[in-house]
């Protein structure tokens, strides 16, 4: 097991996007996509605080929470990582993309690469993702990821696990 903090913030490459670490000239692009327990942030000054704690997750070990950047621009389109598990070598995988950059195939990149990271780099034992049962395309997304349905849960959740083998 390898977890966060690393020395240096992961960078990982893709064909036309790269994860890359948040910094603050990123903010105010990101105000309608931030969440921090299931809130969502309506100012780049809420942003920025959940943005302060996200960043502690990350220093304690608990996350890694990436930027999703358009390699033509460095703009950031989206975020995804893994937000729990980690202290029990595992990682609960969770993504958003801005609405203008959806349907073009950008985060199932996104996740490839950090499915690959997870795995490879981190070494966890299991990656899993929660969505509910009306979210087409995150099921659409996961399932094209090779995630197979393990669980209904609560609330009209449902819960998506990688199959490795
Ligand atoms: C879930 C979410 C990230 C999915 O986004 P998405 O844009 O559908 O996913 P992708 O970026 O992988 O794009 C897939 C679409 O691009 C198309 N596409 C084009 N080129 C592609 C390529 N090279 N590879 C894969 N798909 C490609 C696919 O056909 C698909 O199109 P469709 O939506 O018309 O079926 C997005 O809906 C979102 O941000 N939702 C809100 C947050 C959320 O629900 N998160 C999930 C929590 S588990």
């Amino acid at each position: 097991m390898k977890l966060p903090p690393y020395p240096i913030f992961p960078t990982l490459s893709g064909e036309t996007i790269s994860l890359r670490q948040i910094v603050a000239e990123d903010i105010k692009d990101l105000i309608e996509i931030s969440f921090y327990d299931g809130i969502q942030a309506t100012s780049v000054q809420k942003a920025t605080e959940m943005q302060t704690k996200i960043n502690l997750d990350y220093a304690n070990g608990n996350s890694i929470h990436w930027g999703i950047a358009d390699k033509l621009t460095n703009k950031i389109i989206g975020t995804c990582g893994y937000y729990r598990g980690l202290d029990k070598g595992a990682g609960e995988l969770g993504c958003i993309l801005l609405p203008n950059y959806r349907g073009q195939g950008f985060m199932t990149s996104a996740m490839q690469l950090a499915i690959e990271f997870g795995l490879n780099t981190i070494k966890l034992n299991r990656i899993w993702a929660i969505t509910t049962k009306t979210n087409e395309k995150a099921i659409q997304l996961l399932e094209q990821l090779n995630f197979i349905k393990i669980a209904d849960l609560e609330d009209n959740e449902i819960e998506y696990e990688l199959r490795t083998n």
